[in-house]
């Protein structure tokens, strides 16, 4: 049986993935929204069988849980002091000078010197951070939903202890914002059409694939890279303690969905492929920073496509997929439907992750806190 094939225009809403005019016009045109309203239709599920442990993985993970809990306010140094500008220039030592060796003669941006770049790197963090807080919101609610929907008592459970975990993000991300850095961003317009859509689908798993899978698994490579780059020791310490819990959370995907999908027809495989396709280019177009070059003065389409062309560049944005590939492999979704996932994600330059360890057992060895921790 093969599947209608979906255009990819009605997908993504354009053509060519790569389009980077139509990836520009994406803009958040309400940036003082105080309030954002997603009108989601799902059923809440009760289940009266409560046996726990029914299914074990998912109880380990949840036992694991209760062990692994910190506390945002007393467990960081946030007496630390933040120099941001150091922060971006011991940055930039790492990354090949402060505007990363990128050749900008002929653009507005040649009559830059060290004070723009800094400030630009100022602003980026703020950016970056900001998003990443916002992204904790949508998990947040998302893992509420799970808490409502999933059939399973053992799901409950453990969606339960993510919930407490989303809350603590959002506090330590909104909290360094706040007392360390300068200044906080609305949230990128192609995240929100993503956490959107996430919320919105009316089946349960599709939150699942959504956050736990594709939203998560960015997040715990991106948290990782700037884990491993950033000197200072409050940050460094505030994305360990996230990063334990995020490996936990992309293993409750794993693990809560290799179970479901293995039951789906190929037409319902189709449609999760095509969910995630859409959830990888919408994050990928996030990291075009737009709008920090619009407060920076600069017109993203001016200097967008120059980077975009710069392969350091490229190889961070492919890297974020590091964790996505191979989980998606390990739930039979890359070649399910006559691999049409595989074909997506050699388009995207990621099937390459393929092979990388997936994340359904990494969370004993990431786990920073409680009885076991590794560090
Ligand atoms: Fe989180
Ligand atoms: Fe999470």
């Amino acid at each position: 049986m093969t599947t209608e094939m979906r255009p990819t225009a009605e997908i993504i809403g354009r053509d060519d993935i790569n389009d980077l005019e139509a990836i520009m016009s994406v803009v958040n045109t309400d940036a003082d929204e105080a309030l954002h309203a997603v009108h989601s239709n799902y059923d809440t599920i009760f289940t009266w069988d409560y046996e726990k442990g029914q299914r074990p993985k998912l109880d380990k993970l949840y036992e694991k849980a209760k062990t692994a809990q910190w506390n945002a306010q007393t467990d960081l140094p946030w007496d630390t002091e933040v120099d941001q500008e150091q922060v971006v220039i011991a940055n930039a030592v790492a990354t090949g000078g402060l505007n990363s060796g990128i050749d900008v003669s002929g653009t507005s941006l040649s009559s830059w010197g060290d004070p723009e770049w800094i400030d630009f790197g100022v602003q980026s963090q703020n950016w970056t951070l900001s998003q990443f807080m916002h992204g904790e919101q949508g998990a947040l609610v998302c893992t509420a939903k799970i808490v409502e929907s999933v059939p399973w008592i053992d799901a409950k459970y453990y969606a339960a202890t993510q919930v407490m975990d989303e809350a603590r993000h959002v506090e330590v991300f909104a909290k360094y914002l706040d007392d360390k850095l300068s200044g906080h961003y609305p949230i990128n317009a192609h995240l929100r059409l993503l956490l959107d859509d996430i919320i919105a689908d009316s089946r349960w798993d599709m939150t699942y694939l959504g956050m736990q899978i594709m939203v998560e698994g960015l997040a715990l490579a991106a948290f990782g890279f700037m884990h491993q780059m950033t000197t200072e020791p409050l940050l460094k310490q505030l994305l360990r303690y996230v990063m334990s819990d995020e490996a936990r959370h992309v293993a409750f995907g794993v693990l809560s969905l290799q179970e479901y999908y293995a039951q789906l027809t190929h037409a319902e495989l189709r449609e999760r492929q095509e969910f995630a396709f859409e959830a990888a280019v919408r994050m990928r177009d996030r990291f075009l920073q737009q709008e920090v070059w619009d407060r920076m003065g600069v017109n993203p389409k001016e200097i967008v496509p120059i980077l975009a062309q710069v392969p350091e560049r490229q190889m961070f944005q492919s890297m974020l997929f590091s964790k996505i590939v191979p989980n998606c492999k390990k739930l039979g979704l890359l070649d399910a439907a006559d691999g049409w996932l595989r074909q997506k994600f050699t388009e995207l330059g990621v099937i390459g992750f393929e092979d990388w360890a997936d994340t359904g057992e990494e969370y004993d060895s990431m786990q920073a806190t409680g009885t076991a921790a590794a560090s």
